[in-house]
């Protein structure tokens, strides 16, 4: 695991953007696998300016994004389809029949979980996988949990997440309830990971999991044992690592 020490959310967003482009560079027609919340979205600022620049270009590019509500429709203004079409696949030159996030009006759960499964496979796996952290650990929507999960299926979100993300509803009783998320194996197979983390509220779960034991209490504690982990993250997320860095 690679650690990049960021001085703050700007430096993260740009240090991480770079990466993502060189990506885009090094294989225009890469798998990227993409994050929402609020860690990813200076990245994806960066991204849509160099775009505009004529820096880089995503006419290649698939992506699968990680995770979507159950029960939220697309146009609903928090759904992740929502919101990836807002800050990147609306700004930039993508194929949008090649972006795939699970489809969260799918209301049969096996077969959601299975035809997007199914998606990651036919396009052939993730090169570079996106990541944001979650305060309890979780990537995507993997919550702590006995087991690591495998493949894509649907989350009861616990109470933690529900708090966490009542900032972008109106009420916490607006809150999706479920998710469906790619596995953590499915995390695990893609060929590089990218996980971004700032502020100091990250600075605890930040040393569990890269510093603590492997566990499924901490989802992504898995991280420590993939091959090519690069963690961007700023001062504020890493200040309880210390001597551990
Ligand atoms: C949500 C998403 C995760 C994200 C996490 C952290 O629960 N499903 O993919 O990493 O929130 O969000 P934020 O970056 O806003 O702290």
């Amino acid at each position: 695991m690679r650690i990049i020490k960021a001085k703050d959310y700007q430096d993260m967003s740009r240090k991480a953007a770079n990466i993502i482009s060189a990506q885009i560079i090094l294989k225009p027609d890469c798998v990227l696998g993409l994050a929402t919340g609020s860690s990813p979205i200076g990245a994806y600022q960066h991204l849509v300016e160099w775009y505009g620049k004529g820096d880089l270009d995503f006419s290649g590019v698939t992506t699968v994004n990680l995770d979507e509500y159950r029960g939220l429709p697309r146009d609903n203004a928090q759904s992740y389809y929502y919101f990836m079409h807002e800050h990147l696949f609306g700004k930039v030159n993508i194929n949008t029949s090649r972006t795939f996030l699970p489809d969260g009006m799918e209301a049969d759960q096996e077969a959601a979980c299975k035809k997007y499964d199914e998606t990651i496979r036919s396009v052939g796996g993730v090169d570079l996988q996106l990541l944001g952290l979650g305060h309890n650990g979780h990537i995507g929507f993997n919550e702590p949990g006995e087991v690591f999960e495998k493949g894509t299926h649907c989350v009861d979100l616990s109470e933690r997440t529900i708090q966490a993300n009542t900032r972008f509803f109106a009420s916490e009783e607006e809150v999706p309830r479920q998710a469906y998320t790619m596995g953590i194996q499915t995390i695990m197979m893609a060929r590089k990971i990218l996980l971004v983390v700032s502020g100091a509220d990250k600075a605890e779960i930040v040393r569990d999991a890269f510093f603590g034991e492997v566990t499924p209490q901490v989802p992504a504690s898995i991280l420590q044992l993939h091959q090519d982990v690069t963690v961007v993250a700023d001062a504020a997320a890493l200040s309880k690592c210390g001597e551990l860095l």
